[in-house]
């Protein structure tokens, strides 16, 4: 038995879809505890490329158990857009194995609006978010006026909610935002239609997983985005609106901290950034646009060119830290190939002095300058490797060096896209 968390450690989209999906294979749930459809989480099975934004990245597994605890923040349009696709696509979506928290928190169409009336508003200041309502769907939780399945599913308590909040967020769009105001009859008649669709898949996620967690199966926690856009240990306030980090699998599902087995960290083996922020190893060069494409470095939700650099290792070692990882998963390796001389930062200069630790003041991260560590490359396709002793020695050397500096064991490496390019070293199930 093991309950295993798989997190970011750097600004999301680190490849935390193939490897929740790849693992998925030896348990029994995947849990998703935080964020919204912000994420993009992408799967490739034989050829065929899957992007999830709200279910559970396990979902291509017929046999497992897909959950979306109380912690994300949840579009219900989104989301039965999302299954409808996968029926369509042949892919098996039902009670039975997707479920979601009755706790947990509806995105509305006042929350889409405020994000991007904000983000307009902001001009060149703006965020950069995802435009998904995401943010002000967590303002309202913590404000104690949002909006739960448990009330779409009572059409008498969605309707009061919603009234009682819904003039104040009209005066907002309209007099401050400048945005469409909002039509409570045609929202709430939108909305209990999903609360009707969805109602088969609602429930109590703390329950279903602790009877898991007792029944000895084995549960894989699926974090979003990554740990610099936690809310309070991120890049604040280029951050997203949740915790990000291992500590939220508790309070994002229900459990308690000592039914966590292990925690993955997702390493991208180079870094990217969606989004504005600080961003202290970003290229502007032409090898950062060849690992662009190379990786083809597209936001998976809203398309966007992610912005590229070599890795940061003080970051990682900061997202050690922060979440108490026990192992490393190193994606994207591939695409490093051909480049002929790799760096990995390992310091910043800061004026005239050295920093080790990742800083938390932006005013300072934003003069930091890395200092590089300089590894030789490798040309050989490595695609197709399956152990970790027939990758080529620049290769190993790279992952040798991040594992001494990390001070965490890499558990996979992935070197391709699909399921079964990837190095298992250890599996973190077994
Ligand atoms: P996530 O948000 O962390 O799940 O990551 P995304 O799905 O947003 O972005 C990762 C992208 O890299 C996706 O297009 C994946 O298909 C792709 N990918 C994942 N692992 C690898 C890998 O090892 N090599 C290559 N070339 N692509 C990968
Ligand atoms: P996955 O799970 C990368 C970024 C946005 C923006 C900031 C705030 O695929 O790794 P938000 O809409 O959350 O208020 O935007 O956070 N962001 C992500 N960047 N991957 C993600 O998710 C992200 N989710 C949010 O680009 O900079
Ligand atoms: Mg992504």
């Amino acid at each position: 038995m093991a309950n295993i968390v798989i997190v970011g450690t750097q600004w999301g989209d680190e490849g935390k879809g193939k490897i929740v999906d790849l693992l998925a294979e030896w348990t029994d749930m995947i849990v998703r505890f935080q964020g919204g459809n912000n994420a993009g989480h992408t799967m490739v099975v034989n050829g065929e490329q899957f992007i999830s934004h709200l279910i559970p990245s396990g979902i291509l597994h017929k046999d497992k158990i897909c959950l979306i605890g109380n912690g994300v923040v949840v579009d219900p349009k989104v989301l039965i857009e999302e299954i409808e696709n996968l029926k369509r696509r042949g892919v098996y979506v039902g009670p039975q194995n997707l479920l979601i928290s009755e706790i947990a928190h509806i995105i509305m169409p006042y929350h889409r609006s405020i994000d991007h009336g904000r983000e307009k508003m902001r001009g060149n200041r703006k965020l950069g978010t995802t435009g998904r309502g995401i943010g002000p769907c967590y303002e309202d939780k913590v404000a104690r006026r949002g909006i739960r399945f448990i009330d779409l599913v009572d059409p008498d308590v969605f309707r009061e909610k919603l009234y009682s909040i819904l003039e104040e967020k009209d005066l907002y769009l309209k007099d401050f935002l400048h945005c469409e105001g909002l039509d409570g009859e045609s929202i709430l008649e939108e909305y209990l239609a999903y609360g009707e669709k969805l109602k088969p898949h609602i429930t109590n996620v703390s329950i279903t997983v602790n009877k898991a967690i007792r029944e000895k199966k084995n549960i894989l926690f699926e974090g979003a985005q990554g740990t610099h856009l936690d809310i309070d240990h991120g890049t604040y306030p280029f951050v997203t609106s949740s915790n990000t980090v291992a500590g939220n699998v508790c309070c994002g599902s229900g459990i308690g901290p000592t039914y966590i087995d292990g925690i993955i960290g997702i390493v991208k083996a180079y870094t990217t950034r969606v989004g504005r922020g600080p961003f202290p190893t970003e290229l502007f060069d032409d090898i950062g646009d060849t690992i662009q494409q190379r990786g083809a470095e597209f936001g998976a939700t809203t398309g966007r060119k992610r912005r590229c650099g070599w890795l940061d290792a003080v970051m990682l070692k900061n997202a050690s830290q922060i979440n108490g990882l026990t192992g490393l998963a190193i994606t994207k390796l591939d695409v490093l190939t051909g480049i002929d001389t790799l760096k990995i930062c390992t310091a910043y200069r800061y004026k005239n002095s050295k920093i080790t630790d990742f800083p938390n003041s932006l005013k300072v991260l934003q003069d930091c300058e890395p200092i590089y560590e300089t590894l030789p490359g490798w040309s050989e396709e490595i695609r197709f490797v399956k152990q970790l002793e027939d990758l080529p020695e620049n290769t190993k050397r790279y992952l040798r060096r991040i594992e001494e500096f990390v001070e965490i064991p890499i558990q996979i490496v992935s070197v391709g896209p699909q399921r079964n390019e990837t190095i298992i070293v250890k599996n973190p199930l077994d």
